[in-house]
C-alpha cells in the first residue's frame, strides 16, 4: 500500500490510505496563516486528533460536519466534539488501539497540555502510531522531548511527523534527540514558521538530520505531499 502525506502547514496533514482520507488535526486557511487550502476544499474519512489546543482543533467541527469524518482522539477530546453536535467519533486512550478500515491506530504519550478552545478539560494530549500496509507512521503530536520513545520506535518506524518549533514543544536541538530514541526511516518536521514565537530554520536542521542521525528528512512544502 502507498500511503501519501501531505502537509497543509502548522501540524495539519492530509493522509490517504489507498482512497481513503484521514486529516490530521485540521487547521485550515482563515484560522492557519500558513495553510493556503481550506478545510471546505479537504476530503475526511477519518480525523486523527492529537490534542484539544486551537491551533489543533480550529476546524475540526466543521471539517468533520461536512463530511461526516469520524473523529479519533483522547475521550475527553472526542466527548466535546460530539457535545458540539459532532456524534460520530472515536474515543481512545493512552497505550491502547483499535484496528480501522484504513489501519490500525495506537495512541501514544505526549508530554503537553490539551485544553480546549472553550475551556473544557481536553484529558493528556496524545500522539498515535498509525500502520497500514506493514508501514508504521508516528505523528507525535505537540510534545517535548522524552525517552520512552525509544519504545515507541521499536516497532520500526517508516516515517516520524515530529514538531520543531520550540516554545510550546521540542525545539531542533530535542527534535534531534528524539531521532536517537525513534530510529525512524524518514522524519517530516512540522509545527514551525507559524508564528514568529516558532520561528525555525527547517533547512539548517535538515541538514543536521543528515550530517547527525540516520533519518533522512523530508522537508515539505505547504499542500506538498510524500509517498511512502
Ligand atoms: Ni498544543
Ligand atoms: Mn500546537
Amino acid at each position: 500500500m502507498a500511503i501519501s502525506i501531505t502537509w497543509h502547514g502548522h501540524a495539519t496533514f492530509s493522509l490517504d490510505f489507498d482512497g481513503k482520507k484521514v486529516v490530521v488535526d485540521p487547521f485550515f486557511a482563515g484560522n492557519n496563516p500558513a495553510a493556503k487550502t481550506s478545510a471546505a476544499d479537504v476530503a475526511a474519512d477519518f480525523i486523527l486528533q492529537t490534542h484539544g489546543h486551537a491551533d489543533h482543533i480550529a476546524d475540526t467541527v466543521g471539517l468533520a460536519q461536512r463530511t461526516g469524518a469520524q473523529v479519533i482522539g483522547m475521550v475527553e477530546v472526542t466527548t466535546w466534539i460530539s457535545n458540539q453536535g459532532h456524534e460520530n467519533v472515536h474515543p481512545m486512550n493512552m497505550g491502547g488501539g483499535w484496528n480501522f478500515d484504513f489501519g490500525r491506530v495506537k495512541m501514544t504519550p505526549a508530554l503537553h497540555s490539551s485544553g480546549l478552545p472553550d475551556g473544557s478539560y481536553g484529558g493528556d494530549p496524545a500522539g498515535f502510531v498509525v500502520t497500514a500496509g506493514g508501514k508504521n507512521i508516528y505523528i507525535a503530536g505537540d510534545t517535548a522531548l522524552f525517552s520512552d520513545m525509544a519504545l515507541i520506535g521499536r516497532v520500526g518506524l517508516d516515517v516520524a511527523i515530529l514538531p520543531i518549533g520550540d516554545n510550546f514543544t521540542m525545539g531542533p536541538d530535542d527534535a534531534l534527540l528524539a531521532l536517537d530514541y525513534l530510529k525512524p526511516k524518514v522524519v517530516i518536521p512540522c509545527h514551525f514558521n507559524t508564528w514568529p514565537l516558532i520561528a525555525a530554520d527547517v533547512e539548517a536542521w535538515a541538514k543536521r538530520v543528515v550530517a547527525e542521525t540516520e533519518a533522512k528528512p523530508v522537508v515539505l512544502a505547504v499542500d506538498e505531499t510524500y509517498t511512502v
